[in-house]
């Protein structure tokens, strides 16, 4: 993977990537892994390099993933474009298994390849130079449509948070996990936005620090206040009265409404309802999986034991310790109040308003 020095690429809509050039080009993505200290692009040029990228969370968050992986398909089929329909397909289905392997929780990434494989299933009269300038076309509508969505939940999910107050937030939901302003965060900009005074509680999100290093930055370059806290805090801080809202991102919903999100979500929604606090999720329609019942049907990553027994290089354990890394959890439905979609609102969370509010256009 190569890196380009020019940090956060000019003029390019969104923070966290973006493609450069026509059907020859690369994507472009701000390696996540960096931050706070550095702001570094990588350029990924091949299906590895993406694979890779979305493998060890240089690009993360699940709207980001997905449109990461749709560029990442037009990426392998660059050196199929002039051949015969057959070859071009082959390769196809063997691009989108490939990438489909890196991670398994966030449905967006499924979802967007999905979304690639069927328009190049609807192209299959078009001429070769065309097919791929199709696929390129389709990944940078997913871009744009995910920049708008973000906008659209942070119009419909402001009016949730108090006019003054503290909201917690866990791992980070914002600009960097997707096109545009967030999920969760963009609920908060667009509540500080409308003049609310909005005070972010960030957990540090153990064990990469998603909410340390990317979320407390993101609210900072925007001057939202925010206090950043160990995540063993949180109750401790409701129980102080600091917090009247908790609004968090998420991987995958199943029908029900469970909702599967980073590891430590689950125990702050607990916590939330022990205090009497509502817990907010925020999420694109194309976080939902609506061929899963239950969010016990949701796939969960094991992540390698060093994330957590050397973070960041340094060893904090014991040589040959027993660890689970389990990186995501599933909150249960009847703890949510509501989910934010561009589409509306989910309250109550139940399979029949996901599906209502889904259905809308
Ligand atoms: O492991 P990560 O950093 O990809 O986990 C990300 C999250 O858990 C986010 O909260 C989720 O993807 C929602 S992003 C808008």
């Amino acid at each position: 993977m190569s890196a380009t020095d020019g940090g956060l690429a000019d003029a390019r809509a969104s923070m966290t990537l973006g493609w450069v050039g026509g059907t020859d080009g690369h994507l472009l993505l701000l390696d996540q892994t960096l931050l706070p200290v550095e702001e570094r692009d990588i350029e990924c040029r091949t299906i590895e390099q993406v694979w890779e990228a979305i493998r060890r969370l240089s690009v993360r968050g699940a709207p980001a993933i997905g449109v990461a992986a749709a560029y990442g398909v037009v990426l392998g089929l660059q050196a199929v474009s002039g051949s015969s329909q057959g070859e071009f397909n082959a390769r196809l289905a063997e691009v989108c298994e490939y990438l489909a392997s890196s991670r398994p929780t966030a449905v967006n990434l499924f979802w967007a390849l999905d979304r690639m494989q069927r328009v190049a299933g609807e192209e299959i009269g078009l001429a070769s130079p065309d097919r791929l300038q199709r696929l390129l076309s389709e990944a940078q509508l997913i871009e744009r449509e995910d920049r708008d969505m973000c906008a659209a939940m942070g119009q419909v999910g402001a009016e949730l948070l108090p006019d003054a107050g503290g909201v917690l937030t866990h791992c980070n939901a914002g600009g960097l996990a997707t096109a545009g302003d967030g999920t969760a965060l963009s609920v908060i900009f667009a509540a500080a936005a409308a003049g609310k005074q909005i005070h972010v509680y960030s957990d540090e999100t153990r064990p990469l620090l998603q909410g340390a290093r990317l979320t407390t930055w993101e609210c900072m370059k925007r001057d939202v206040p925010v206090t950043l806290i160990c995540d063993s805090a949180a109750g401790w801080m409701m129980k102080q009265g600091r917090i009247q809202a908790v609004v968090t991102g998420a991987d995958r919903i199943a029908a029900n409404g469970d909702a599967a999100n980073k590891i430590g979500t689950y125990s702050v929604a607990l916590l939330a309802k022990a205090h009497g606090i509502p817990f907010y999720v925020a999420a694109p329609s194309s976080t939902f999986d609506m061929s899963l019942a239950l969010g016990d049907d949701i796939p969960i990553e094991e992540r390698e034991a060093e994330e957590v027994t050397h973070g960041f290089g340094r060893q904090t354990a014991p040589d040959g310790v027993d660890v689970n890394n389990t990186a995501f959890d599933v909150t249960p439905a009847e703890y949510i109040e509501a989910i934010v979609t561009e589409r509306g609102l989910i309250r109550p969370v139940n399979a029949d308003e996901v599906q209502k509010v889904l259905q809308r256009d």
